[in-house]
């Protein structure tokens, strides 16, 4: 008998539960009213008397180890529940959240942008479908002017007013209209033009333009400023200026930074010269100044513009234009280093 008893020790000890249910049920085998438990007290009058102090305490063990097994089983699928509350079971490692990464175009325009702002210039932004004119006639392209062909334009059927701005010079000439000299402003976003589509050129791509007007604005200035910029952009300081020609602009220049021919890279990308042309410029046309009320007389400007896209190219190696409008996870993942 007392054999017995032992052998239900040994099993109690060994219980292991993973549901309330299961505990309930192990309770009322063991302590229930009709359970084991209440048998062997009822046995208890049977025994003889020299057994009965030993049976007695091992049934009393059986009780106390069952009670204290019931007991801790319940404790510990409360403490699971509670974990799990109405999150889940907050115990689970997390699942990892994936880093994004900015986009080249951002990347590019964010530096500029910051570059410019060191030395005072704000940032201004404006609608990228236009009218005729702030795209061209304020910039000194007036109807049947034979330059309106340099940019070729979408115009928005039904009203040949209103067009996609084929550069972003019309912020320029928005602020220009709202805001008085001093202007230090760039103006970057996005431009469309009526092109074929192919590896090297797009039917829109983004611009920076840049905008400073005020007394005695020179043209040393503007070369001084393209120095600086050109400098902290690609960290290189010899640049030289090409004559060249845009309606609103008077004299007008291309830029061309010299990178060097150091590596095949160099050689490639420079297509052997060295020099790389990355933007448009030149002195503010006074017939510009007069369409947005400002008197030529007492103010002077220069401004610049150049195209995003190119740069991002460029500083990257990427070998397509169109890859920066795809959205390839797997293209666009190769920046997340990249600040
Ligand atoms: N707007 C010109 C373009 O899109 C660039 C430019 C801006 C040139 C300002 C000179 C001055 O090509």
């Amino acid at each position: 008998m007392i054999q017995k008893i032992k052998d239900h020790i040994a099993k109690v000890e060994a219980f292991t539960a993973t549901s309330k249910e299961e505990v309930e049920q192990f309770r009322i085998q063991y302590l229930g009213k009709k359970g084991i438990l209440n048998n062997f007290f009822a046995e208890f009058k049977n025994v003889p008397n020299e057994q009965k102090k030993d049976f007695g305490q091992a049934v009393n063990t059986l009780k106390q180890t069952a009670q204290e097994k019931v007991d801790t089983l319940k404790q510990a699928l409360e403490d699971k529940e509670t974990a799990k509350g109405v999150y889940g079971d907050l115990s689970r490692p997390g699942e990892p959240i994936p880093l994004g990464s900015r986009h080249p175009i951002s990347l590019v325009r964010n530096k500029i942008v910051e570059i410019f702002s060191r030395i005072g210039f704000n940032v201004s932004e404006g609608p990228e479908i236009e009218d005729d004119w702030h795209n061209f006639t304020a910039l000194n392209l007036p109807e049947y002017h034979p330059a309106r062909d340099m940019q070729d334009t979408f115009f928005v059927q039904k009203d040949p007013d209103l067009l996609l701005r084929t550069h972003t010079s019309t912020v320029q000439v928005r602020y220009m209209e709202n805001n008085k000299p001093p202007i230090r402003t760039i103006s970057p976003g996005r431009v469309y033009r009526n092109e074929a589509i192919s590896a090297r050129s797009h039917c829109f791509f983004h611009q920076v333009e840049g905008l400073y007007v005020d007394k005695g604005v020179s043209f040393a200035d503007l070369k001084q400023t393209l120095q600086y910029f050109t400098t902290e952009m690609f960290g290189k300081s010899k640049i030289r200026l090409r004559p060249s020609y845009f309606p609103f602009t008077e004299p007008s220049a291309e830029v061309d930074v010299y990178w060097g021919l150091e590596t095949e890279t160099d050689y490639k990308m420079t297509k052997g010269t060295g020099w790389l042309e990355i933007m448009g410029c030149g002195m503010v046309d006074p017939n510009v100044l007069k369409n947005c009320d400002i008197d030529p007389e007492e103010y002077s400007g220069f401004a610049f513009g150049m195209g995003i896209d190119r740069i991002a190219l460029l500083l990257h190696q990427i070998p397509d234009i169109r890859m920066l409008s795809e959205n390839d996870i797997r293209f666009l993942d190769q920046f997340k280093s990249v600040l």
